[in-house]
């Protein structure tokens, strides 16, 4: 009776258990495979990561699982953001091994906006810096604070995570994903940058037409100044 009636308390714990599994990337089925370079033309579009066959293995090299492009920082935009992706598309060693890895660096008085990966947790290290970093709950809680060098933060999966420098040197900080395409949605982007219809954002924000042409302007990338 006693052992029945744990049994059902387990069942919720089981099937939570099978959803964890299946939303991670496929566990491998080789030691590694680099993507078949006679597939490239696929590599170009930003959705690939899914499944590219792999290259004959006396053709791999040592060179394929080594990044050496983010040595320094990438070009910083006009939010004072510089972030150099490492995934399979650059970093061909990676491909089905379930992870990714991105250097960011951010400079005095600039963001990373608020945004999420749909596909991954993230792990960040910040080895220079000072900056206010923080994720949203799902029940709207935030956590955050500042964080300083040496420190690491997690990012749960799917939630919508930020960062600001506050200090008075440029940021650095690694991250690393627990999956080769992580995704990136930036909300303010998916919000005014995408195209939903300008009467559905007034009323959501209440905003006005015209501030509504603000943000849209700020964020399509076809109008940057
Ligand atoms: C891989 O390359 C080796 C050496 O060139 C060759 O002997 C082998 O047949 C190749 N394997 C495949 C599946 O093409
Ligand atoms: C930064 O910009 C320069 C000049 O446009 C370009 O040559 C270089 O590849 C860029 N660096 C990165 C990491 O994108």
């Amino acid at each position: 009776m006693f052992i029945q009636k744990n049994l059902w308390l387990l069942l919720p714990i089981f099937s939570l258990n099978i959803a964890i599994t299946l939303a991670s990337d496929p566990d491998p089925l080789q030691d590694f495979c680099i993507p078949n370079p006679t597939f490239a033309s696929i590599k170009t579009h930003h959705t690939f990561h899914t499944i590219l066959p792999c290259k004959n293995t006396s053709q791999v090299t040592t060179n394929d699982f080594i990044f050496s492009n983010m040595k320094t920082s990438g070009n910083f935009s006009e939010i004072g953001l510089a972030v150099i992706p490492a995934n399979p598309t650059n970093f061909p060693g990676l491909n089905t091994l379930g992870m990714s890895f991105a250097r960011t660096d951010i400079e005095v008085g600039g963001i990373n906006p608020p945004h999420f990966h749909p596909r991954a947790t993230e792990l960040i290290h910040v080895i220079q810096g000072k900056m206010y970093s923080g994720f949203v709950d799902s029940n709207n809680r935030v956590f955050a604070r500042i964080l300083e060098q040496g420190e690491v933060m997690v990012f749960p999966r799917g939630l919508v995570h930020f960062m600001m420098n506050v200090g008075d040197e440029d940021v650095t900080l690694f991250g690393s994903f627990n999956s080769q395409n992580p995704g990136l949605q930036k909300i303010p982007s998916a919000v005014f940058g995408s195209g939903i219809d300008e009467e559905l954002l007034q009323k959501a924000f209440g905003l006005s037409s015209k501030q509504i042409g603000t943000m849209k302007r700020k964020l399509d990338p076809k109008q940057e100044r």
